[in-house]
């Protein structure tokens, strides 16, 4: 099979949250003798960009509405990734540090979907699945179904990955000259609330939607975003696929970036030597429990939580804890996090910023790993905690509810059910006891370095399905 996943993100080439590490992954484990993967991600300003070998594949000039932008492909030479990369260069519109975060987000990737499309009906092969991920890619199930432009795709079946029913690309009717023409018989595909919704265009179009949690697929059916009646309709076309976690690059064993490797056999000591280093950094004694937190620090992940979490931690525990947060995000949950430093100076730090290495060796280090999400469509973070032998505190809801159950009903990790700051306590009041028990918490860490959530079986999982999807095309014409 020729499989195209198209994203906004791809680790390590441009990396915001969990996306990235899924389309840095998930790619590499389907790609073998009998499938040829294809990740397209836009090219931004990143360090990847300008330290790898890249060829120009392919030049165009894109037409978004009235305006046309020039625009190239590059490909990375060497598939150095495990599968091949092409970067969709939009100077004008991506020629930016930034990912998101732009006033004119719309139109770069409406720009980068139109330009992946012309670029692939140009190839002398067609596809034979293009696996489309968040709203960025929402269009491109509908434009490769009814633009008459891309006629060569009309069959070509199209799968939607949610990975966040938060952010769904919506904007008004004012721009619907941006698309290529089409018939506008097909106007109401592209409609929800009155808008274009990039989203929810893709859900109606694509053959499968799949979210990356069984669990979080059916809280979108009561909670999604506004779009719960539309995830209701298309249930039958719906599968909720759990994420696995790239255990070549996730593994204490041989992880360079870590202060010491470790295995199974040896985390005990391992563990310590990587908290000595990263609590010597931070100022905070390494014989203490250190809970960390990594993650955007936005209400969805619980973060506007936490300033109350490490002010009624401490004054329970005094200073018998460590409490380490890394992450960047609403300005606010920001300064809240940093006016605490004064107060607990010894034993609690922030780090606000994004830093790859520093949340390897964050993982390595701790004991326990906060997240407190009032939202979580998979998690990555428990996975990649439970790998180093570090011990996940979660709020039952998605994926985390799918993969993390509490110790005392015999499972690998804390949880709590409320996003609340008296629930998120009561599990850190349960966590000291439990570091207390030596026997215990040993036996807990290496449960959790024994789980594997390899990609491999997933990756199996969208394979099949695929097929899947292809044969009932194929019937149905
Ligand atoms: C998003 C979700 C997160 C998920 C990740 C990868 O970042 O918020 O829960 O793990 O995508 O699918």
């Amino acid at each position: 099979m020729e499989i195209f996943h198209i994203g906004a993100e791809c680790y390590p080439v441009a990396k915001v949250g969990g996306l990235a590490d899924v389309i840095g992954a998930l790619p590499k484990y389907q790609n073998n003798t009998e499938n040829t993967v294809r990740v397209v991600i836009p090219c931004y300003e990143t360090t990847f960009r300008f330290q790898n070998d890249f060829e120009c594949v392919h030049w165009g000039k894109l037409k978004l509405g009235t305006f046309n932008f020039p625009f190239s492909v590059l490909k990375e030479k060497t598939n150095k990734l495990g599968f091949e990369l092409y970067l969709i260069e939009i100077p004008e519109l991506f020629n930016r540090p930034d990912i998101y975060n732009y006033r004119d987000d719309i139109e770069r990737f409406v720009a980068f979907q139109i330009a992946s499309l012309d670029w692939i009906i140009g190839r002398n092969s067609i596809p034979d699945i293009i696996h489309c991920h968040d709203h960025h890619t929402g269009l491109i199930p509908f434009m490769s179904k009814y633009c008459p432009k891309y006629v060569k795709l009309k069959n070509v079946p199209t799968v939607i990955t949610i990975h966040n029913s938060l952010y769904q690309g919506v904007f008004t009717f004012n721009k619907l000259y941006y698309l290529p023409e089409f018939d506008l018989i097909h106007i109401k595909e592209l409609e929800w609330g009155n808008c274009i919704n990039s989203l929810a265009t893709a859900i109606k179009c694509a053959d499968e939607v799949t979210t990356v949690s069984p669990t979080y697929l059916n809280e979108i059916n009561y909670s999604g975003n506004g779009l719960e009646t539309l995830y209701q309709r298309v249930r039958n076309k719906s599968k909720g696929i759990l994420n696995g976690i790239d255990l070549d690059i996730w593994n204490p064993e041989n992880d360079s970036m870590i202060a010491a490797n470790y295995s199974i056999a040896t985390f005990s000591e391992g563990k310590q030597q990587n908290k000595k280093k990263l609590c010597l950094q931070f100022g905070m004694n390494p014989t203490k429990p250190l809970f960390s937190f990594i993650g955007r620090l936005y209400n969805e992940k619980g973060a506007d939580l936490l300033p109350k979490v490490v002010t009624s931690a401490f004054t329970t525990f005094k200073e018998e804890i460590n409490i380490l947060i890394l992450g960047y995000g609403e300005t606010e949950i920001e300064n809240k996090l940093t006016q605490l430093l004064s107060t607990h100076k010894g034993n609690y730090n922030i780090y606000i910023g994004y830093d790859e290495e520093l949340a390897h060796r964050t993982y390595a280090s701790s004991d326990f790993i906060l997240i407190p999400s009032r939202m979580e469509p998979c998690g990555l973070n428990q996975m990649y905690a439970l790998r180093y032998g570090t011990i996940p505190i979660v709020r039952r809801t998605g994926g985390l509810k799918d993969t993390i159950i509490d110790f005392e009903d015999d499972g690998n990790g804390i949880c709590h059910d409320q996003a609340s700051v008296e629930d998120v306590c009561d599990s850190i009041e349960r966590a000291v006891d439990l570091y207390k028990d030596k026997e215990q918490i040993d036996k807990l860490r290496i449960k959790g370095m024994n789980t594997n959530h390899s990609w491999k079986n997933v990756s199996q999982e969208y394979l099949e399905l695929y097929n899947l999807i292809t044969t009932k095309k194929y019937e149905s014409q």
